[in-house]
């Protein structure tokens, strides 16, 4: 896979998959825009990516919920590149609580963010993406598809964002535009850190989550950015439409 002169810009870039994602594309001679809010981590990150071939990222701190930002996200990319080539949706959160026993704060955090904010980034990004025969590549999850109690607002989100990827892909084949989206089951990252579970809760879920995998093996984030990259790149010029799950079989059951 080659990267080479193609502009990719990752949401979510300072931190677990998306920072996985940016980390392998700039050994791929990508050039990077990365998004994130925790600028101290975003700017970690882009150092990291800068060692492995030289190619500074650019690195916009900046909260994808709000629509401003959102606007200078795109604006200062093509500003700084003149082109752009991948969009990867990915930042996300989880907020849990089933119907029970959740709030609107939650449902509204999680919309936003999960979904609200791809729909926003992605009518922005796509003039551009169809000047360059691009493509996107979203961040789903298998809670998309698969029902559990824990997290609705979470689960619906996903589930949104996996019919926008067919829709979208549909929308923009015509114009030579593919759209995907990869489909994790659990992989340790900050997710489940940020929404206050300790170090023991972290451990018993993860514990629980990989006995469970007819793999008996965690996913790792660079697993992940692998197939982010596949799809990404020409070797699927193929494919759009598609979401691909990566779980260690745990949909299976
Ligand atoms: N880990 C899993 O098990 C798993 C499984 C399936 C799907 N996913 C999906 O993978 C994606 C990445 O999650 P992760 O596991 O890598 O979690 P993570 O380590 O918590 O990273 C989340 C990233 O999203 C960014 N982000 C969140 N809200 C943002 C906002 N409003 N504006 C800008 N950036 C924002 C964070 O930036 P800051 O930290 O700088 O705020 C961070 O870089 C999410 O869409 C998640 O749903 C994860």
């Amino acid at each position: 896979m080659d990267f080479n002169d193609k502009v990719v810009l990752i949401t979510g870039a300072s931190s677990g998959l998306g920072a996985a994602t940016a980390i392998y594309l700039s050994k791929l001679s990508a050039k990077l825009a990365i998004i994130g809010r925790k600028d101290p981590n975003l700017k970690r990150i882009a150092l990291y990516c800068e060692k492995t071939k030289g190619l500074k990222p650019l690195a916009i701190t900046a909260d994808v919920t709000e629509d401003l930002d959102a606007e200078r996200i795109i604006k200062e990319t093509i500003e700084h590149y003149g082109r752009l080539d991948v969009l990867v949706n990915n930042a996300g959160v989880i907020g849990m609580g089933g119907i029970k026993n959740s709030s609107m704060e939650t449902y509204d955090k999680v919309m936003n963010t999960n979904i609200r904010s791809v729909y926003q980034l992605t009518m922005l990004a796509a003039p551009h993406l169809i000047q360059s025969k691009g493509c996107i590549v979203n961040v789903s999850c298998i809670a998309g598809t698969k029902p559990s109690t824990m997290a609705l607002a979470y689960n619906i989100s996903k589930a949104a964002l996996d019919h926008f990827t067919k829709c979208v892909a549909l929308e923009l084949a015509p114009d030579g535009v593919r759209v995907n989206s990869v489909n994790p089951g659990f992989v340790k990252t900050n997710l489940l850190k940020n929404i206050g579970l300790s170090e023991e809760q972290l451990a018993l879920f993860v514990a629980n989550v990989v006995g469970n995998m007819p793999l008996k093996k965690a996913v790792e984030g660079d697993e992940v950015a692998a197939l982010i990259a596949f799809l990404a790149s020409d070797k699927s010029k193929s494919i759009t439409g598609s979401t691909y799950v990566i779980d260690g079989g745990i949909t299976l059951k």
